[in-house]
């Protein structure tokens, strides 16, 4: 059987989510996305096309750092307005049976007790179809409106999500036994509260001795994504990531270089290789012929907006891009926002970016390739990447919304699904099943939620 693709549809609850300026193309129906019916026919249109899960980024604060003012930001629809990103998910499933859902929650910024509670009632209303998007945060705005004064430091950004992990897993799997549910009208017991157990966690960062407030769902932990880049995001990743995403790769060989070296780590970390999926982040932009695609992009891209990009790469990277000359490199520095998103442009091994040439790629699909051509063409490419570059699938990041993802699907997945390399069925109900094959529906043994306490062990 030929290698499996798999795609995750890339969003976020805002106008124009990864592509600055194209809000104002005619398709685009982002201004919608205050509309329950724009995320029920997202979530329709994706699972028509087979995906494993819409994605949903976020972040909890304004891109301020391009000539320290939110001005351009606000402006230009640069991720604000932003609304909630768990809200809709509810509806999404409602309409769906088979596609998940992956929003993104802050480990920084919300309390391990409370977002393992969020997640496990997310699971429970979607019979198993949740992922989290574990993210540390980047952008100073987050850490001043939540009242911290400034931000934690990178790294020990994830030395406290590390912790926070800990917390969640003892929570989500050590807390309340298999069949701690009674429900027995007769004995009057709902729930044994000698398999309730409280976890009695107390770190470095957190102190939580209760137990968990809802019962096993069906996943237990959500599978768990995450987009770590530089090096202790990487670690963290190998080590705790079912699912990776990545920008990074400009070309196979970067790419071939990126998923050995996850692959290694996650070894490492006393995991198998295959055990995290990896979905290089593409845009693709599809033609009937390869010059009405290469048209295509060329309009897309003119409706680009430089200033707002600039604005958006600069709180992707934490530095003012107001300051640079548009035609100076973009020179290595290391800053205290998202180091991985600095080093594509900074320290590339393909070829060196202008200030320019960074802004205009990042405008569409923050950076993520963009890949341009007829279907089949399209199908040749993606191939390749998951066949000789080790990709498990695609994050694909819209230019417009929904027409990239309309296009998408409509062109390109019927002839991946003809040659044999993408799903016609969904193999199972929850998403673990769906990602890592039928039966697999709670993370495996080797997972660090499995091993870091005893299971049901009292003193966890
Ligand atoms: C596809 C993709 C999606 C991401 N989504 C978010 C997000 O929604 N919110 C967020 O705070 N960070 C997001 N990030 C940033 C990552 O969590 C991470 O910080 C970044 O890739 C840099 O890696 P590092 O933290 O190892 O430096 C995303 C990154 C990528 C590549």
């Amino acid at each position: 059987m030929k290698k499996q693709i798999r795609f995750n549809g890339f969003t976020l609850n805002s106008v124009a989510p990864h592509s600055p300026g194209l809000w104002r193309h005619p398709e685009d129906q982002g201004q919608r996305h205050g509309d329950l019916d724009y995320w029920t026919d997202m979530a329709r249109l994706l699972e028509k096309g087979k995906f494993d899960a819409v994605f949903l980024a976020d972040v909890l604060g304004i891109y301020d750092v391009y000539g320290d003012s939110p001005d351009a930001a606000i402006e230009h629809a640069v991720q604000v307005p932003l609304h909630n990103t768990l809200l809709q998910i509810s509806a999404m499933a409602a309409v769906t049976e088979h596609i998940g859902f992956a929003p993104t929650y802050s480990a920084t910024y919300t309390e391990p007790y409370k977002l393992a509670r969020d997640f496990s009632t997310l699971d429970h209303l979607t019979k198993g179809r949740v992922a989290w998007n574990i993210v540390t945060s980047y952008l100073k705005s987050e850490a001043v409106n939540l009242g911290l004064g400034d931000q934690i430091e990178h790294d020990k950004r994830y030395d406290r999500a590390d912790e926070y992990m800990d917390v969640v897993y003892k929570l989500w799997e050590h807390s309340w036994e298999e069949d701690a549910v009674e429900a027995n009208r007769e004995t009057g017991v709902y729930s044994n509260p000698d398999k309730v157990h409280p976890i009695n966690h107390k770190g470095d960062y957190f102190s939580v001795p209760g137990s968990h407030l809802v019962e096993p769902s069906p996943q237990r932990t959500p599978v768990l994504f995450q987009a770590g880049a530089f090096e202790k995001g990487k670690a963290f990743a190998a080590k705790h990531a079912e699912a990776l995403f990545t920008t990074l790769a400009s070309d196979l060989d970067e790419l071939k270089a990126f998923t050995k070296e996850i692959r290694e780590r996650a070894v490492d970390a006393g995991r198998e290789a295959d055990d995290i999926k990896i979905f290089p982040g593409i845009v693709p932009i599809v033609g009937r012929t390869e010059e009405e695609a290469q048209e295509k992009y060329e309009e897309l891209l003119s409706y680009v907006s430089y200033e707002g990009t600039a604005a958006m790469l600069s709180g992707h990277t934490g530095v003012d891009f107001s300051k640079y000359d548009p035609d100076q490199y973009v020179e290595d520095v290391t800053t205290n926002a998202s180091h991985g998103f600095l080093k594509k442009y900074s320290s590339s091994t393909t070829r060196k970016w202008t200030v320019r040439e960074a802004v205009l790629h990042h405008g569409l699909g923050i950076g993520a390739t963009k890949v341009v051509g007829t279907p089949e063409q399209i199908a040749d490419a993606l191939e390749a990447m998951a066949n000789e570059g080790d990709a498990d699938g695609f994050n694909i990041i819209q230019a417009a919304s929904p027409v990239t993802f309309e296009d998408f699907i409509e062109h390109v997945v019927p002839v991946l699904q003809a040659r044999g390399s993408y799903r016609t069925e969904y193999e199972a109900s929850t998403l673990r099943e769906n990602l890592f094959g039928a039966g697999r529906v709670r993370t495996s043994n080797n997972h660090p939620s499995k091993k870091s306490v005893g299971l049901y062990g009292v003193n966890v």
